[in-house]
């Protein structure tokens, strides 16, 4: 008998402070304007002085826990979708394990893909279950991008925000997980990344500290996020032999509501089946799609049967996307 993974339930936490356009104008030569109509966002949430990665991870894995109706002891399987962790290590998601009381045994790791991060993970969790490696996982995406935002740099600062989602995947006869297609290429870093990192030494980010945060080429990352997007997309109907029409819920990672829009064009979607929440979150990262995920679920238009696709485009390059069966 086959084994499959199935989304037993979702859960995301938000920051309380919320940062609006209006309030960014004042840090940069930006508008409101500007920001919706380039970007689509309206407002994100910021975490405050002191709270982590691990704090809103560890809220957003309790709602998920919640309802699916599991308590610590029923996961064998944590994976953290994060590039913006506690702590060098041990890896937020061990810190996570202990403060949930998942018990000790249990596997417990992180993933850094960038905004691909959850599509990742939920591979790979999909692939434990399928195995047999683990009966019960809790997949979570998690990030903190304001701390590593140039905040006089509007080309970047206006389109990132923090959050958390989760989902817990449990190992089921009827398919879930129907497919999962990833993919990364390493040239294309120079157009998006955060230069410095732990191996490079505390004293290189101290002589130059914006190697600390993100840099981007916006408008050709755009551009070939639209195109990779495509034919991902393309490639997971082909792999199942679906048709445009067969989709019920895109759920896209929230960069911007224009690269939705194309890849909504391309299946032939309206935009109504989108699952759009870049308006009030901004691009959380590895957060975004388990947050929209969760939204939609909670606001009932995400039913049990459907038919979802989820799909990723971030640093790296790395994409990636999901069939799934809710
Ligand atoms: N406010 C006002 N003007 C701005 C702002 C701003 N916040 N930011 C840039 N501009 C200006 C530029 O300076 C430029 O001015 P110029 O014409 O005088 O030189 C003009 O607006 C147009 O700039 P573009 O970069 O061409 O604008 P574009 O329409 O491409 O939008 C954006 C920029 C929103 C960044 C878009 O390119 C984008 O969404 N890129 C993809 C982001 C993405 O998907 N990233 C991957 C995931 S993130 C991750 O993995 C971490």
């Amino acid at each position: 008998m086959s084994v499959y993974a199935r989304i037993r339930g979702t859960g995301s936490h938000l920051p309380e402070r919320v940062v609006t356009n209006e309030e960014l104008e004042r840090l940069v030569e930006t508008s409101d304007r500007w920001i919706r109509e380039r970007t689509g966002i309206a407002q994100r949430h910021v975490v405050a002085d002191g709270e982590t990665c691990g704090d809103i991870a560890t809220r957003a894995a309790e709602a998920a826990m919640e309802a699916a109706g599991v308590g610590p002891g029923d996961i064998d399987l944590l994976i953290l979708a994060t590039s913006t962790p506690d702590q060098v290590f041990p890896s937020t998601a061990c810190l996570i394990q202990h403060r949930l009381g998942i018990p000790g045994g249990a596997i417990a790791f992180d993933i850094a893909a960038a905004c691909s991060g959850f599509i990742y993970a939920l591979d790979a969790a999909d692939r434990f279950i399928r195995t047999g490696g683990a009966r019960r996982a809790l997949v979570i995406g998690a990030e903190t991008f304001s701390r590593i935002l140039n905040w006089e740099d509007r080309g970047t600062c206006v389109l990132f925000g923090d959050g958390a989602g989760a989902v817990i995947l449990e190992a089921d006869e009827t398919p879930g997980v129907l497919s999962t297609h990833l993919h990364s290429d390493g040239r294309q870093e120079p157009l998006l990344n955060v230069p410095w990192g732990v191996s490079k030494g505390v004293e290189a980010l101290m002589t130059d500290p914006a190697s600390g945060k993100v840099t981007m080429r916006g408008n050709e990352v755009f551009k070939i996020a639209v195109r990779t997007l495509g034919a991902v997309v393309e490639e997971t109907l082909a792999a199942n032999g679906l048709e445009r029409g067969d989709i019920d819920w895109l759920v896209p990672h929230q960069a911007n509501i224009r690269i939705m829009a194309a890849t909504a064009r391309k299946l032939e979607l309206p935009m109504d089946r989108v699952v759009v929440t870049v308006d009030r979150h901004g691009n959380t990262s590895a957060a975004s799609i388990p947050l929209a995920l969760d939204v939609a679920v909670r606001d009932g238009r995400i039913q049990p049967g459907q038919l979802l696709l989820l799909e990723a485009f971030g640093a790296g390059f790395t994409w990636g996307s999901a069939l799934v069966r809710f």
